[in-house]
């Protein structure tokens, strides 16, 4: 994979031995260095101090004129890398300090990018981590450390826009949220919502609107232990805020966002509580979900809203038809997009021998019937050129296509998988042209497949 291999630092074995060992067993930098040689189209050189035939001495003036030259992106990988063989005690902790203390900074910065909630000075990630999934309802449960500790690597990677909902196990994702930023609060932004509540008893007529059944694990339109009613009188949803907050261990709530409309609540009523909120400091934007472009004009009749959160996905373009996304590139509106990975589907991943667990919704979806699959994975072949030509993987060509759409978008991706985090981050690099996106139009038809 590389024609030039330099590492840094002072190698205890020989420089032969390392790379064979790296390119083996430590994917993870390789994908770095092959993702930065593909998007770049150059080469990566990473300095070596060491003895073997390959090595080149360095010393560390050397070094850090040689980090300045390569510029930010291999900052990061550089940083990477060592972090890495520091690990595995291959190189001199001092020259892992010469590229930290000067570089850390860039690679915050330059691996993610961050765009303003509406017109606050809310600095969001353009990658948010989505907790739907996580909070186990509907996806078959949850391993609570193994969550938390998804989390924390998703921080750690540069996302700090966390989105989740009372309505994901009845506050279950809201808690393990809790969990993983106790001690990161004021790295992370923290969007959540209400107006989705559980209850185990009818409601009676007017109040709310019923969404559907659960039996706490599995969803159903017929009956179910739990009802999920829509609702968002004043009242309930500053009850809401309160308990979010115990659960979320926070006094504040960077983006609340109403989760479904409520046919029954005026919007200027649910928008005059929300207003009182921002106020009072207990959230700092206001955000709308699944609304029509109507209900989006009605919030920005009532106060200001700083985002709405649609699915959108290269599958699913509803938001462009219903004049949702128009409204928000003329108001300066966030828009964050959800269910962009199709819940699995538009990551390549899948195949129609697939298996879902007993209590994973996607077993008894038609959505994710095998041949359905087949066909999506046919469709996204297609893109294979594309894909070589930026060095993108399935997932992150459908992140990268909806982060191009609009300039002030921001992508959700639920991932309960921890290595789905450093791929997803990489996909805020490359944005797409209009043409790229046109071609990709004419490889891939979404009518196509239903
Ligand atoms: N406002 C709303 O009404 C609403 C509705 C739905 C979702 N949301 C929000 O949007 C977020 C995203 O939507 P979503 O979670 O429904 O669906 P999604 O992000 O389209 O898909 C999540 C699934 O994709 C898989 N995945 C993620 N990255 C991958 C990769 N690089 N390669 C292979 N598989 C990958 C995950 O697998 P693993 O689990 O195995 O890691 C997970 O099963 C939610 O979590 C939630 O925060 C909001």
């Amino acid at each position: 994979m590389f024609s030039e291999l330099l590492v840094v630092g002072r190698f205890q074995h020989d420089i032969q031995d390392n790379i064979n060992f790296w390119g083996k067993q430590l994917p993870a930098i390789a994908t770095d260095i092959f993702h930065y040689e593909t998007y770049k189209a150059r080469r990566c050189f990473v300095p070596v101090h060491g003895t073997g035939k390959n090595c080149r001495a360095v010393t560390p003036q050397l070094l850090k004129r040689r980090v300045a030259h390569l510029g930010p992106p291999c900052h990061m990988i550089l940083c990477r890398a060592a972090l890495f063989l520091n690990l595995l005690n291959m190189v001199q902790v001092a020259t892992m300090d010469i590229l930290l203390c000067n570089h850390s900074q860039e690679i915050t910065e330059t691996h993610m990018q961050y765009r303003n909630i509406g017109t606050t000075d809310i600095k969001a990630s353009v990658i948010g981590f989505g907790t739907f999934p996580l909070g186990g309802w509907l996806w078959g449960g949850v391993d609570e450390s193994a969550a938390v500790s998804t989390i924390q690597k998703a921080i750690d990677a540069g996302i700090n826009l966390i989105d989740t909902a009372p309505l994901y196990g009845n506050g279950k994702a809201e808690e393990l949220v809790g969990k993983a930023i106790a001690g990161r609060r004021d790295r992370v932004v923290l969007a959540t919502k209400c107006g989705s509540l559980w209850s185990t008893e009818d409601w009676p007529e007017g109040k709310g609107q019923l969404f559907f059944y659960t039996d706490g694990e599995l969803p159903s339109f017929e009956s179910g232990k739990y009802r999920i009613y829509n609702y968002l009188r004043p009242e309930s949803i500053v009850s809401e805020v309160e308990e979010s907050l115990r659960r979320l261990k926070t006094d504040y709530i960077d983006l609340l966002q109403t989760h479904q409309q409520d046919a029954t609540t005026p919007i200027e009523d649910t928008m005059a509580a929300l207003e009182k909120l921002r106020d009072q400091g207990k959230i700092r934007a206001i955000g709308s979900s699944n609304v029509s472009r109507d209900q989006l004009q009605q919030y920005c009749d009532a106060g200001v809203l700083d985002s709405t959160q649609e699915y959108y996905s290269y599958l699913n373009r509803t938001v462009e038809q219903n004049g949702v996304l128009d409204a928000c590139t003329e108001k300066k509106i966030s828009f964050l997009a959800y269910t962009s990975l199709e819940q699995g589907l538009l990551t390549g991943t899948l195949d129609p021998n697939s298996q879902f667990g007993e209590k994973d919704f996607r077993k008894y979806a038609p959505n994710f019937a095998p041949d359905r699959i087949a066909k999506i994975n046919a469709a996204l072949a297609k893109f294979q050129p594309i894909r070589e030509q930026h060095g993108l993987t399935v997932s992150q060509l459908m992140l990268a296509w909806v982060l191009s759409r609009y300039e002030r978008m921001h992508v959700l991706c639920g991932m309960r998988n921890p290595n789905r985090i450093d791929e997803n981050v990489r996909a805020a690099e490359v944005p797409l042209t209009a043409e790229e996106m046109e071609t990709m139009q004419s490889l891939f038809d979404p009518a196509t497949v239903g």
